[in-house]
């Protein structure tokens, strides 16, 4: 979604400003803009599309050594150059840039418009602009902080904000209300931005806003309040990023990259944390929950999109494993619910971002009614991250493709490991504790011979991905899969298609599958197999292709099959870390037959920051 960044030091701004949001891309966007202070002057600079068109109007770019700038993912308004942000007051003596929704602006426009105010554009933010200036003109604030602190006082929402003002040309305002801001600190110059993913390459000394806090920042350093105009100290953070970790190392696409990480992903997610002689898990971000664990009688875990899908995964291996009932939840669906909250029921909130508005509003009304809640997620201080009570990080590295691979892979890596803990605390034997450890330390080259069916996994997509309808089916741990491999391929190819159960196929969808209908089939040598020949047997006798994920001894698959993506030996709890791999190398593969924009796809964005 909409991504911030801004600048100030002694170097000209407008470049730096460009390639942070450049890096922001991934977030997905549909306009953006720049404003800079120059010569006392306030200077805008806005462009619907992609930043290269923001560029090619302005081959110069503005001049200044303080920026602010922003890509729109309009939510209040059409796509237009006037909703593009920074907006501006009518006397131009601030600019806002603003990540998040404020819930209450027609009622403040309107009681504008009643003063005689004018707007420009139909967004939230203008309000925002509007405020903060009269709070300066009418000499209620005496300074650029003070008047943004009184403004957000009156607005109700999430708002991320920068803020520029010419009375103070050496200061840029930021703030967070509910919306993600980190402050990169550097010698005689200072970055601000939405994701510290922008700052790579420029600093490793991040300071995290906390939530309801104004920072003004100057090229020396900064200051921080809350909404009270109370002091708060902040600390600075060591953050490491690698600049070659976001950058495409001769990759045509970000995703291919991600996929192909996936081994390195999984090894990070687990170094230091598994132990073989005891056959289970040292996760130090769980310690919180100490003896607790053989107390809770529930697990609920909770996540939108690929991070629901590991859940699921998850919710396998608690109960299969750890012999704890488990659910896994679409979060909007479980707060919709008002859900009933027990001190004996530990929720997990998974989130590659941590930023997922839906993930987030559900953890705070589950901690808001006492619930705990342990998090899992990629990134470092992110919202998720900040308030769960307890968590694991997957360290999966960053993903730049809004198409999550390796996040996946790193989850439930991330869930396997809590899964064991639990498990070996309460039922599981450490002999079988042991055999798990060493199928986790085995997962990464067990995913390395999966990546090398990629050449025919390849024909397979250009031969299947002008189908109209794509079926995929599995069971048991398999069936989370089987929904993320729908999910990879509706989301980057826009072939419709349907992630089930083998049982749930019967109940309507089997009536979808004609002759050559491609069928992607899950069917590892598990429990479910048995079940799911039989079903490989009534898709076979309507025709369908079935393209089969399967053991390469498995004879019968073999002969319903059209074609066999073998599975080495593996321990059958990290079958998913290797199943998946096909379907997300198949979606990738067919997206590219098609042509589609492959790591941006259509109305998409990285991480969905409103609810
Ligand atoms: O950052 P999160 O894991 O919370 O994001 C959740 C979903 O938005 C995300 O997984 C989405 O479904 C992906 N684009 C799927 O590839």
């Amino acid at each position: 979604m909409c991504g911030i960044m801004g600048y100030i030091g002694k170097r000209e701004a407008w470049p730096i400003v460009m390639t942070g949001l450049k890096r922001l891309e991934y977030r997905g966007y549909d306009s953006a803009g720049v404003g800079t202070i120059y010569k006392n002057r306030l200077r805008v600079a806005k462009q619907v599309g992609h930043l290269s068109a923001l560029d090619r109007s302005y081959p110069e770019g503005l001049p200044g050594n303080v920026a602010i700038g922003h890509t729109r993912w309009a939510t209040h308004g059409g796509i237009t150059q006037e909703n593009c942000h920074p907006h501006v007051d009518p006397g131009r003596l601030v600019a806002v840039v603003h990540n998040g929704i404020i819930d209450n602006a027609e009622e403040i426009k309107e009681a504008l418009q009643k003063e005689g105010a004018s707007f420009r554009s139909e967004t939230d933010t203008e309000v925002l602009a509007h405020l903060i200036a009269r709070e300066l003109e009418e000499g209620r604030a005496s300074s650029l902080v003070e008047a943004v602190r009184a403004a957000l006082l009156r607005i109700h929402g999430t708002a991320g904000i920068l803020v520029l003002s010419r009375l103070e040309p050496e200061v840029i305002v930021a703030a967070r209300i509910g919306s993600p801001v980190v402050l990169g600190i550097s010698d005689e110059e200072t970055f601000i931005a939405s994701d510290p993913s922008a700052l790579v390459g420029h600093t490793t000394r991040i300071v995290f806003l906390d939530d309801s806090e104004v920072a003004e920042i100057t090229a020396r350093g900064f200051r921080t309040i809350d909404l009270q105009n109370r002091l708060r100290e902040k600390r600075v953070e060591q953050i490491e990023f690698a600049p070659d970790e976001i950058a495409l190392q001769g990759y045509r696409h970000y995703m291919l990259k991600e996929i192909a990480e996936q081994p390195a992903a999984i090894d990070r997610t687990l170094r230091g944390r598994t132990d073989m002689t005891s056959g289970t898990a040292r996760l130090g971000g769980l310690k919180e929950l100490g003896r607790r664990i053989f107390d809770f009688g529930r697990i609920t875990l909770f996540g939108c999109g690929t991070s629901l899908h590991a859940a699921g995964v998850g919710q396998f291996l608690m109960e299969r494993y750890a012999r704890i009932p488990a659910g896994a939840e679409d979060a909007a669906e479980l707060r919709s619910r008002n859900p009933i909250v027990s001190q004996d029921n530990l929720y997990v909130a998974i989130s590659q971002s941590g930023e997922t508005a839906d993930v987030l509003s559900t953890l705070r009304e589950i901690k808001m009614r006492g619930g705990m809640v342990a998090g899992i997620t990629n990134m470092v201080g992110s919202s998720i991250a900040r308030e769960t009570d307890c968590g694991v990080y997957i360290h999966a590295g960053p993903e730049i493709s809004v198409a999550s691979t390796k996040a996946f892979t790193s989850q439930v890596t991330a869930l396997s490991l809590m899964a064991l803990l639990f498990a070996r605390m309460r039922d599981l034997p450490a002999h079988e504790g042991r055999e798990w450890v060493g199928g986790l330390n085995d997962a990464s080259n067990e995913v390395h011979a999966m990546l090398v069916h990629r050449d025919r996994i390849k024909a397979l997509a250009e031969e299947y991905c002008r189908s109209q309808y794509v079926m995929f089916v599995g069971r048991g741990i398999s069936y989370p899969v089987a929904r993320e491999g729908a999910l990879k391929l509706k989301e980057i190819a826009y072939i419709p298609c349907d992630g089930l159960s083998g049982a749930d196929m019967k109940h309507g969808p089997l009536s979808l599958i004609e002759q050559d209908s491609p069928v992607w089939a899950i069917v590892p040598p598990d429990e479910t197999r048995e079940r799911m020949v039989g079903n490989l047997q009534e898709l076979k006798a309507r025709g369908a292709a079935i393209l089969a994920v399967a053991a390469p001894e498995d004879e019968e698959v073999a002969r319903l099959a059209q074609f066999v993506i073998p599975l080495p030996p593996h321990h059958p709890a990290c079958s998913p870390l290797l199943t998946v791999v096909p379907l997300q190398l198949f979606a990738y593969y067919a997206a590219v037959a098609l042509g589609r924009n492959i790591d941006k796809p259509r109305n998409l964005a990285k991480s969905v920051t409103v609810e």
